[in-house]
């Protein structure tokens, strides 16, 4: 009897015990931000949570609606993460200024490469700190954005000659200018064009996509809810990250092959290209955290994603814009005609030359106010911080909303109108981001690595396509009709740009 007792109180305590202490978890993690002073933000409501909002959509317009009524700094309850809004320049500069350190990580739940070994969702630390030191060494410092210019204008000859086959017909330009700059970044950094060099931007496209859809689930209260809604994306992601994984394999299986073969590097001028130096620092060693071909595989991914879709964005949304803005089209084109006519030269442009185009400079500025191709710069607190007057706990995602602020009528005039010449008044305005209305490239510690090397081939494909051709929509497609929204959030254009191109007359057959 005394037994049956004692093994009824043992079963009982050993199954209340860690329901108990279960409860008490949860009690303690909810209390976790009790009293803490967060920012205003939406109410999230009982098993819909933040469904009823989804009409303005909670992506970069949405959250520049919900500001209007919450205030430039707002709190959301995004899955089961604590997340900060950011709308303003002011709260913004607090952030990636002020507080540089403390939000200089990624946010922890974007799905992406394994384990984010690569440089964008690397954790702040020694790690990122080394990759991006070795990335800007090999391929992204000033220095060796200028030795590859060779490769960029036999690329733009590729193009040019492309588009002068099919002159005066219709001609896909977004396809054009995304192989161009996805060639660009291979012959650079992988020492050769791959054969897969169209469809990684794709799968990598595909990807981020799913990454951002897996967010849909942040929408309901319950993380089960939102587990069971993102598993199927999850399960399609990782069957893309294993399609990706077999070219990226096979690129560094060639360069394995090639270095046993020879004591040349793949690089094209018979250099070691950043593949190569890769692979040697992983063998030698020599660094304070060693890396394998995950992490490899990761760097190689970055340069393909960050330097093909932004970049290609950018050309696709300037040459929209000077379509819907022909007076516009025809003063960059005669500031690129006058200088070559100065220089003498009818056919070509040198890289120096493009660097003086002012005009063409204010062109791309504003395309990147109006189209930033990263809508949300993403980040992390690593402490605690008072921002704004309010608390932000430790491990909160903070989003910047850039599109929101490069958009808001209180800080430019005619903010939706497509102004070049608003820059040229604009002498605090530069691309570095130490104006925090204007953060194209981001800002601080995160600032994008490959501001150079994006806006040295921005500016030398736009030059060259509006020196050597005059442009026109084809037939029965109208200006308005180019006026797509952008709506993801690495704003890609949602609809290819179909042009029609004319050789520019004044030149000589090519
Ligand atoms: C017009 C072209 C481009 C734009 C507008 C752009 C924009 C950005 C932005 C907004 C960020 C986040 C910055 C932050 O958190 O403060 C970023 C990060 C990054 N970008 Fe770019 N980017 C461009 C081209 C490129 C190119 C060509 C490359 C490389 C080939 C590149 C490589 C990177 C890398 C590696 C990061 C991560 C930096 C880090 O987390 O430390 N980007 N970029």
């Amino acid at each position: 009897m005394v037994g049956d007792v004692e093994w009824t109180l043992t079963t009982t305590c050993a199954v209340v015990f860690p329901l108990v202490m279960l409860l008490l978890m949860k009690i303690w993690k909810k209390s976790e931000n009790v009293g803490v002073d967060l920012p205003p933000g939406p109410k999230k409501l009982p098993i819909i949570g933040y469904l009823h909002l989804l009409s303005s959509g909670l992506d970069f317009r949405g959250f520049r609606d919900l500001s209007q009524q919450y205030g430039p700094i707002m709190h959301l309850k995004l899955g089961s993460r604590d997340t900060i809004v950011v709308s303003s320049p002011e709260i913004a500069k607090e952030i990636l200024k002020d507080n540089d350190p403390v939000f200089a990580e990624r946010p922890q739940n974007m799905l992406f490469w394994h384990n984010n070994s690569d440089i964008l969702f690397s954790p702040y630390g020694e790690y990122w700190r080394q990759m991006r030191k070795i990335c800007t060494l090999e391929l992204l410092s000033i220095k060796n954005v200028r030795s590859f210019s060779s490769i960029r204008n036999d690329e733009v000859s590729h193009l040019l000659d492309s588009i002068r086959v099919s002159a005066g017909e219709p001609v896909n330009l977004t396809e054009k200018i995304i192989s161009f700059m996805s060639s660009i970044i291979c012959r650079t950094a992988f020492g050769k064009v791959s054969k897969d060099k169209d469809s990684v931007p794709r799968l990598v496209k595909e990807a981020m996509g799913m990454s951002a859809t897996s967010s849909v689930s942040d929408i309901f209260p319950s993380s089960r809810i939102a587990q069971a809604l993102s598993w199927g994306t999850k399960l399609r992601f990782m069957r893309m990250c294993r399609q990706l994984d077999v070219i990226l394999d096979g690129i560094i299986d060639d360069h394995e092959t090639n270095r046993k073969d020879s004591r040349r590097g793949n690089g094209e001028f018979g250099n070691k290209d950043l593949v190569d130096v890769l692979l040697g620092i992983k063998e030698d060693g020599g660094l304070k955290i060693p890396i394998n071909s995950v992490d490899i595989k990761g760097v190689i991914l970055d340069m393909f994603h960050a330097g093909t879709d932004t970049s290609s964005s950018t050309v696709h949304w300037a040459m929209t814009e000077l379509l819907r803005h022909p007076q516009v089209m025809a003063k960059a084109q005669a500031e690129i005609r006058k200088l070559v006519k100065e220089k003498g030269n009818t056919n070509s442009m040198e890289e120096e030359d493009i660097q003086q185009l002012n005009y063409l400079r204010l062109v791309i500025m504003e395309t990147l106010r109006l189209h930033p191709p990263c809508t949300f710069i993403p980040r992390f607190s690593r402490e605690k911080c008072k921002i704004g007057g309010y608390t932000i706990p430790a491990k909160t995602n903070v989003i910047v909303n850039a599109w929101a602020m490069h958009r808001d009528p209180k800080y430019w005039t005619d903010s939706e109108s497509f102004k070049p010449e608003r820059f040229a008044n604009e002498a605090s305005l530069d691309t570095t981001g130490s104006d925090s209305r204007y953060l194209p490239f981001g800002s601080g510690k995160r600032i994008c690595a490959g501001m150079t090397f994006g806006w040295v081939g921005v500016s030398l494909i736009l030059a060259h396509l509006l020196h050597h051709f005059d442009w026109k929509l084809p037939h029965g497609v109208h200006a308005q009709d180019l006026n797509i929204p952008q709506t993801s959030v690495v704003a890609g254009p949602e609809k290819d740009l179909v042009v029609v191109a004319t050789p520019h007359q004044s030149l000589p057959n090519e």
